[in-house]
């Protein structure tokens, strides 16, 4: 069987993109062509089809089946690390944390979303922030919420093992060392304890979502760009509903920006931008 990319009618590429946009919500032009063969090899290979380009007249011409969210999830890119782009862990550390939890301190509960979580490095990173520097949180309830759509990054998430690369980006060797568990094949385990502190569960973020609690602190980084403006708008607005009050955060990627949204008001802390609830 020959992996090799048969040239593919422009028109099923369109096709298909449109399926993997109507579906999850990403939003492919044909400059991006190269990714059906980067990424849809081993769909390609598991399936037995002859080439790329019968995968893809397979899934234009077929209702919607386990192939088709196979391809949709492979089309993701799961890139990510531990305290990616630190700005924001600074933010949380020296401003937000601390005002939360003094807005907090009645109920002592904290609800806190990593929407789009990946294989786990943002929601984990918060625990470890968490447990570093307000140790005195340990009787408050906190819960970390974390959902993606790839099922292979929450598989590899909710094992909490990384390898020695994935585990030196963004973490020191000290962190390394208090809070993961080396293995005999030389991957590192999270410890238990701040695996406890997150429960990941699979999520569109483009379907219905399931009922959740207000959250205090959401994470929503590095998804919204690749979905359209239509599409950005629909989720923003969920976000604003799904935000306990004004003085809960929304905390988006570097490059993203919601500054046509009206009902959220800018917070501007060490030149990064952060979101809150406008109240009229
Ligand atoms: C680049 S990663 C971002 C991970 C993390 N938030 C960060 O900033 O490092 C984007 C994630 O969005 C997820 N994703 C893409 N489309 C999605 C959708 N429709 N619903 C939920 N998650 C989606 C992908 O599976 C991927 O794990």
């Amino acid at each position: 069987m020959s992996l090799e990319m048969n040239p593919i009618d422009e028109a099923d590429i369109e096709s298909f993109f449109s399926l993997v946009e109507k579906n999850i919500g990403i939003a492919l032009d044909l400059s991006k062509t190269y990714l059906i063969q980067s990424r849809l090899s081993s769909v390609v290979t598991e399936h037995r089809f002859t080439n790329h380009a019968a995968l893809l007249r397979f899934l234009i011409t077929n209702p919607i089946g386990v192939i088709h969210w196979q391809a949709f999830e492979a089309m993701t890119t799961n890139e990510t690390s531990f305290y990616r782009d630190s700005s924001p862990f600074e933010a949380l550390r020296t401003t937000i944390f601390p005002e939360l939890f003094q807005k907090r301190r009645e109920t002592r509960e904290l609800n806190i979303w990593s929407a789009a979580s990946s294989a786990g490095q943002e929601p984990y990173s918060i625990a470890i922030l968490l447990r570093e520097h307000f140790p005195e949180l340990i009787a408050w309830n906190i819960r970390i919420f974390a959902t993606d759509i790839s099922e292979q990054a929450l598989e590899k998430a909710g094992s909490g093992i990384y390898n020695h690369t994935e585990v030196q980006r963004g973490l020191t060797e000290a962190q390394i060392e208090r809070h993961f568990k080396k293995l005999p094949n030389g991957h590192y385990e999270i410890n238990p304890e701040l695996r406890s502190m997150v429960q990941f569960k699979q999520m569109n973020l483009i379907q219905d979502w399931p009922l959740m609690p207000k959250f205090d602190l959401i994470l929503m980084r590095n998804v919204l760009i690749y979905f359209n403006q239509n599409t950005k708008a629909k989720i923003l607005k969920r976000l604003y509903s799904q935000l306990s009050d004004a003085s809960s955060y929304l905390i988006l990627g570097s490059s993203e920006s919601i500054l046509f949204d009206q009902t959220y008001q800018i917070v501007q802390l060490d030149r990064v931008s952060y979101y809150q609830k406008k109240i009229h």
